[in-house]
C-alpha cells in the first residue's frame, strides 16, 4: 500500500485524489490517509503531491513509521475523497513545517 504521511497535515492540497484509479483516499479535516484495502500500489499519486507526503509503504522514511498504522486507523474513520478541492488556507506556509503531528485533527 501507500502511505501517507507527515506534510500533508493542515496542508491538504488534494491533487494527490484525481489520479487515485480506485478512490482509495479518505479525508479528514487538515489530512487524508490512503484506505490500505483499497490501494493497488500503482504510484501515480506519488508525482501529484506538491509536498511529496505520500510514499510506498516500504519506502516510509523511519521517522514518518507511524503514519502506517495511522493511514489505516484514520481511513476506517473517514470518507472518500475523488475529486480536488482548494488546499487548507495558509497550506504554503505549513508546507514549510517538519514537525506538525501534534497538529493532525481527527
Ligand atoms: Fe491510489 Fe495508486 Fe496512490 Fe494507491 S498508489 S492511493 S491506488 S493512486
Ligand atoms: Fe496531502 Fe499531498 Fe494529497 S498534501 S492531500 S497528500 S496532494
Amino acid at each position: 500500500t501507500f502511505v501517507v504521511t507527515e506534510a500533508c497535515i493542515r496542508c491538504k492540497y488534494t491533487d494527490c485524489v484525481d489520479v487515485c484509479p480506485v478512490d482509495a483516499f479518505r479525508e479528514g479535516p487538515n489530512f487524508l490517509a490512503i484506505d490500505p484495502d483499497e490501494c493497488i500500489d500503482c504510484a501515480v499519486c506519488v508525482p501529484e503531491c506538491p509536498v511529496a507526503a505520500i510514499y510506498a509503504e516500504g519506502d516510509v522514511p523511519a521517522n514518518q513509521q507511524s503514519f502506517i498504522a495511522l493511514n489505516a486507523e484514520l481511513s476506517r474513520e473517514w470518507k472518500p475523497i475523488t475529486r480536488t478541492k482548494l488546499a487548507l488556507p495558509d497550506a504554503d506556509e505549513w508546507a514549510k513545517v517538519e514537525a506538525k503531528l501534534g497538529e493532525l485533527k481527527r
